[in-house]
């Protein structure tokens, strides 16, 4: 079972490092980030989580909560906290990390690596990302294998394309990045635009003499 865009995601209630979580309760109206990872003491999730944990100011000042899970139990997941910490020094990891020991959730969310199995021949999860919106529904969901670490740049950015893009009848560009140009989107008449964008907006000539590429500066949140 995976999870498409725009799906509720599933509620759950789960052990964490702090405390039990009931998914939907703990989401409670703001933006949500849930990221898997395959196993604890390992390295990659090792510098996934300390990354994670130093960069958590940029996901509070998005209104994102964070939220991990592995497929060990919780008091593997108490001692490993130990590590992540002592690998990214004065880091404190202030989000939960959720046992899923059973892989029941790792099932029901469709993040099970088909490869990765742990010494027992278990399934380990993969790296998966899913941001969720205010309205608990699937925004964005990324699967990275075991062997990739994740761009939490990425993660941010693309968090700050949907805040944005929610808010906006603009779309972002490749490699946009949060301050530069974005496109009008195409259901967009140019008299609407006119109204919606006052300070103007360019329309890049193209070779179909089609009018479909307006840019616009950033609009503010
Ligand atoms: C890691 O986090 O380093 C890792 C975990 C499972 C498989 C490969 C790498």
């Amino acid at each position: 079972m995976g999870l498409n865009l725009g799906d509720i995601v599933p509620d759950f209630k789960a052990e964490s490092t702090m405390g039990t979580i009931k998914f939907h309760e703990y989401i409670n109206g703001s933006w949500a980030i849930l990221l898997s990872h395959p196993s604890d003491f390992t390295p990659v999730c090792t510098s996934e989580l300390g990354s994670l944990a130093s960069r958590i100011h940029e996901f509070d000042r998005r209104g994102v909560k964070v939220i991990a899970l592995s497929c060990n139990d919780v008091n593997s997941h108490r001692e490993w906290l130990g590590d992540i910490e002592s690998y990214c020094p004065e880091t404190k990891v202030k989000y939960p990390i959720v046992a899923d020991p059973s892989r029941d959730l790792a099932v029901r969310f469709g993040m099970l690596d088909p490869v990765e199995k742990d010494a027992a021949g278990m399934p380990l999860t993969c790296r998966a990302c899913f941001v969720i919106g205010p309205d608990k529904r699937v925004r964005l969901s990324i699967l990275y294998p075991a062997s990739t670490g994740r761009n939490f740049s990425e993660l941010v950015r693309v968090i700050d394309s949907l805040q944005l893009t929610d808010k906006f009848s603009v779309a972002t560009p490749a490699n946009w990045e949060n301050g530069r140009k974005c496109m009008i989107l195409p259901t967009i008449s140019d008299e609407k635009a006119k109204e919606m964008f006052p300070k103007g907006f360019d329309t890049v000539k193209v070779p179909s003499g089609k009018a479909y590429i307006r840019l616009v500066e950033q609009p503010t949140l």
